[in-house]
């Protein structure tokens, strides 16, 4: 094994990108890429514990790379790639999708290596044809077809479209019992073990990923996991693209994905993206909306408009309860068939639906008005208002495009919840109203993005440290900025000092509002804003969170904290019934 023994110090100034090879089976040899500091304006980087690109080497009597590395390795990346083997030596070269991180070296590859064949799906085939200038031999692949290295590695590959990618495959070595899959089952975790070693560790990046990338794509998820159902052996090692190798909880993590989708799948309404991959800020900002979409408990099918079918188009739109819809600008290449796409939802949209819009880099001619026209005259209802995306999306953007998501998507469970509010008025209800607590503002800053979100569920948890926990709902916005590791600060509210706070922030802000505006605040050593009405208040890191139906229970320690009136006692809400606030 070759590889960085120690996770480097924190506060180099240089970015801090190493290589780790290992064998990982007979025959198998991992390349795998540790990017320590990747930036997190990518929506999934949230945990900032960096991520690994990880590539692989399979030696039958012919030899199989499988993806390759992000283009910021490329040195280090051939270098440990020529130190492995003779490029003129590799048969075939297996795409399991086309995003960069995982294909931005295959043209570099392919000139050391002009003999190797490309494998992969039909749309990938497709796109590398635009990235690689050069002609390449390939071979196109769907469920069920195989590829003998021999040796006994005779490869069979699985159809995972938008896992997350339209593109995506994965590949199984019946001989080692590997599943080569990519993104899937990944999770954006840097450190020096190859494998799944310490669960606990990796649980809340891996959890944290599946509800950025894979939520928004569970039936996909389920789909794909049918197929997998069908492969004839068993899986003992997920050879995944990003983080620890599933080595050590293979079966459980595995299931983690089914559970998940089924659970987010179960309701029955759901909520249609369409939109066109630019291998870009066009797919962030749709997963970001899918992503909000999610949170407020509505599946989501993404369907990306350069290759989709117009027979499914139209079924898809047919079953939506919600729509939304991406432009590109008005000069892309793909406008003949996005124009039909277009029409294919407008004929096929129903006035009890609900959508949204957003457009990337548009210019002044706004495609996007004259469609936002014929929606509402077919009387459809606009959840939020269009994004326009003009400039590179930043961290405040993407927060934007998630809260707006979530509006639609409460505008779909809204009914449902008021319904189920009324019905619930029980001997049952009246008696969870008598459990009381007090009433919080949780209030968080994590870059140019704020939240905050008044609280009464709060209880201390522990003593040492001091720690408490809080139950935030899924559907909260300042949800996403408290995963493990992120610091917030909980202001505590004084009894009879409190309406104007309450009054404040109890409003239906709009997406990306500056919850601030007009509040008297100061700025936390943990850069969280501490609210100056406030009786005290605590600095928090979230230590933990534990899934609990429609919410999260957080738990956090305390740093550190300040009482502003030694007199003053906490304000207390009363309730009459437990099934709302
Ligand atoms: Fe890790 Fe979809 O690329």
């Amino acid at each position: 094994m070759v590889a960085t023994p120690l996770k480097p110090e924190k506060n180099q100034t240089e970015k801090r990108l190493t290589i780790q090879t290992e064998q990982i089976n007979e025959d198998t040899t991992t390349i795998r890429s540790l990017d320590w500091d990747r930036d997190r304006f990518d929506i999934e980087f949230g945990l900032q514990n960096g991520t690994t690109y990880n590539s692989y080497i399979i030696r039958g009597e012919k030899i199989a790379l499988v993806d390759t590395s992000h283009a910021k390795f490329r040195q280090l990346y051939l270098d440990a790639l020529t130190g492995e083997i003779d490029p003129t030596t590799i048969d075939y070269i297996i795409v399991s999708h086309t995003e960069p991180d995982h294909s931005g070296l295959i043209a570099d590859v392919l000139k050391l290596a002009p003999q190797a064949v490309i494998v992969g799906a039909k749309v990938a085939i497709k796109f590398l044809k635009d990235l690689v200038h050069d002609p390449f031999e390939f071979i196109q692949v769907k469920s069920g077809d195989r590829l003998d290295l021999g040796k006994g590695h005779d490869l069979e590959f699985v159809s995972a479209p938008n896992l997350h990618w339209p593109d995506t495959i994965f590949t199984y070595d019946p001989k080692t019992l590997t599943l080569f899959t990519c993104d899937a089952f990944g999770l954006h975790y840097c450190s020096a073990a190859t494998y799944d070693d310490d669960l606990k560790a990796i649980t809340p990046d891996y959890r944290f990923y599946y509800e950025c990338l894979m939520a928004p794509n569970a039936r996909s998820v389920l789909s794909a996991m049918k197929r997998i159902d069908k492969l004839d052996s068993e899986i003992t090692l997920v050879a995944n693209g990003h983080g620890p190798l599933l080595k050590h909880n293979t079966k459980e993590l595995m299931e983690w994905y089914r559970e998940w989708s089924e659970a987010q799948t179960k309701g029955d309404k759901t909520a249609a993206v369409f939109y066109v991959s630019d291998y870009g800020y066009s797919d962030r900002i749709s997963q970001a909306i899918a992503k909000g979409i999610t949170k407020a408990g509505v599946a989501v099918e993404m369907v990306d408009l350069k290759v989709a079918d117009p027979q499914d188009v139209h079924e898809i739109v047919g079953r939506a309860a919600g729509l939304v819809i991406g432009m590109p600008p008005l000069d892309s290449a793909y406008n003949d068939e996005l124009s039909k796409a277009v029409g294919t939802i407008l004929a096929a949209s129903k006035d009890k639906q609900v959508f949204g819009m957003f457009e990337s880099y548009g210019g002044n001619d706004e495609p996007i008005d004259p469609l936002l026209m014929k929606f509402r005259d077919t009387g459809l209802t606009t959840a939020f208002d269009s994004i326009r995306v003009k400039t590179e999306p930043d961290e405040a953007l993407y927060q934007l495009c998630e809260e707006s998501g979530t509006d639609l998507g409460q505008l779909l469970t809204q009914k449902e919840k008021l319904k189920a509010r009324k019905s619930l008025d029980s001997d049952l209800d009246k008696a969870m109203g008598r459990i009381s607590g007090g009433l919080y503002i949780l209030t968080a800053q994590k870059g140019d993005v704020k939240g905050a979100m008044v609280a009464s569920w709060v209880t201390q948890a522990s003593f040492e440290p001091p720690g408490f926990t809080v139950a935030v709902a899924k559907d909260r916005a300042i949800e996403s900025l408290m995963q493990v590791g992120d610091r917030f600060v909980l202001n505590i509210l004084e009894e009879g000092k409190y309406q104007g706070l309450m009054k404040h922030f109890l409003k239906r802000f709009p997406p990306g509002a500056d919850r601030f505006e007009g509040v008297n605040v100061q700025m936390a050593k943990n850069g969280s804003p501490i609210l100056g009405e406030a009786l005290a208040y605590l600095e928090c890191e979230v230590m933990s969170r534990m899934e609990a139906s429609d919410h999260w229970i957080v738990y956090s320690k305390v740093e550190t904290g300040r009482v502003s009136n030694q007199e003053g006692l906490t304000a207390v809400h009363h309730r009459k019934v437990g099934n709302y606030y």
